[in-house]
């Protein structure tokens, strides 16, 4: 056996996953918010959070562990990361990222092997409960909110009219852009249980009147026209190579000369590992729909050649996301 080689790797990933359940129990209890800017006793935490003192110390220190609190004199703080996303007092909370680990992926993920094995779905948007269709909704919004930002610094939208998003969950993206650009208007196009939760949140927003909703399924329902612009947003991975390449060309057949396509997704390089979050996310996708991946840049700019839209550029946006730029041909 080759001397360099420790198990340190092995129990360093098997740590995470302890340090993911103690992230989802301060979460779901309350650590954080309980804590908000002060420093607290472990028997203060414990009644904060109706837990009895000692079990509540096993919690507290290993917060400390992972570097979410700090520790002195016997008195426990937020950390900077968990003061800033994860107590709630900031306008940047990432609690409904851990919420939608902790009750839809973390189950969903029960199901892996099974998923890899039998290659089908095992846990997808037929199996959420209502509860989970919230949790993933409400996640995936605050995942891909940062993208969103970045999308309307990078790309001009100033000579386009209207704007489609297909598959756009809580219609992060669009009322990102719609914010930014009072002239645009602009659809979302969703499942009809999505669509109604975006409807209820988009209706509180001042862009409410420059936002339609359009409810159906972009596998069987025709693209809504009208549009010149188009995002596809952290959706081609739920699908195979041939289902992608349909919607490219329902969407090329739905949209006038020189249009364009926006495609933002966890890209990959040639061999499907870097960026290490998307490689990771493959089997998220496999679970969710029996056929989901991720996909390499040239794999899509091939599909885009082949569906009449001309590739135009590869712009990273946050953290694993990616931009793929087309036009229509
Ligand atoms: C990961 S979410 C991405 C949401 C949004 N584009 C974003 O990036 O924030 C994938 C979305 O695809 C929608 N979806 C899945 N299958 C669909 C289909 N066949 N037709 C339309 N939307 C679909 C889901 O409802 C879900 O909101």
């Amino acid at each position: 056996m080759n001397e360099q080689v420790t198990s340190e790797p092995v129990l360093k990933v098997l740590g995470g996953f302890l340090a993911a359940n103690y992230l989802f129990a301060a979460n779901e209890m309350g650590v954080f918010a309980a804590i908000g800017s002060d420093t607290k006793t472990v028997e203060e935490i414990a009644a904060l959070i109706t837990a009895p003192p000692r079990t509540t110390r096993i919690l507290v220190d290993a917060l400390v562990a992972t570097g979410f609190l700090q520790k002195e004199n016997g008195r426990y703080q937020n950390s900077p990361v968990a003061a800033t996303f994860l107590s709630g007092q900031t306008p940047m909370d990432l609690r409904p990222i851990i919420n939608l680990w902790d009750k839809v992926v973390s189950p969903q993920w029960d199901t892996l092997v099974e998923s890899l094995r039998e290659n089908r779905q095992t846990f997808g948007l037929n199996e959420f409960n209502q509860q989970q269709h919230q949790f993933f909704a409400k996640g995936v919004a605050t995942l891909t909110a940062p993208s969103a930002q970045a999308l309307v610094q990078q790309y001009d939208f100033s000579a386009h009219q209207s704007v489609l998003d297909i598959a756009g969950g809580m219609g992060v993206f669009l009322t990102t852009i719609l914010q930014q650009y009072p002239h645009l208007q602009g659809t979302l196009f969703e499942l009809p249980v999505t669509a109604n939760m975006a409807r209820q949140r988009i209706s509180a927003l001042p862009i409410a009147d420059r936002t339609h909703i359009a409810e159906g399924d972009i596998l069987d329902d025709p693209v809504p026209t009208g549009h010149d612009a188009f995002i596809l947003a952290n959706a081609i991975h739920i699908f195979s190579p041939e289902k992608n390449q349909a919607i490219l060309r329902k969407i090329h057949a739905a949209a006038p000369d020189n249009a364009r396509l926006l495609l933002i997704d966890f890209w990959t390089d040639p061999a499907h590992i870097q960026p290490q979050f998307a490689a990771l996310m493959a089997g998220e996708f496999q679970i969710f729909s029996g056929e989901g991946d991720v996909y390499s840049v040239q794999e899509v700019y091939d599909w885009l050649e082949a569906c009449g839209w001309q590739p135009i550029g590869h712009n990273h946006l946050a953290g694993a996301a990616s931009l793929i730029s087309a036009q229509k041909a």
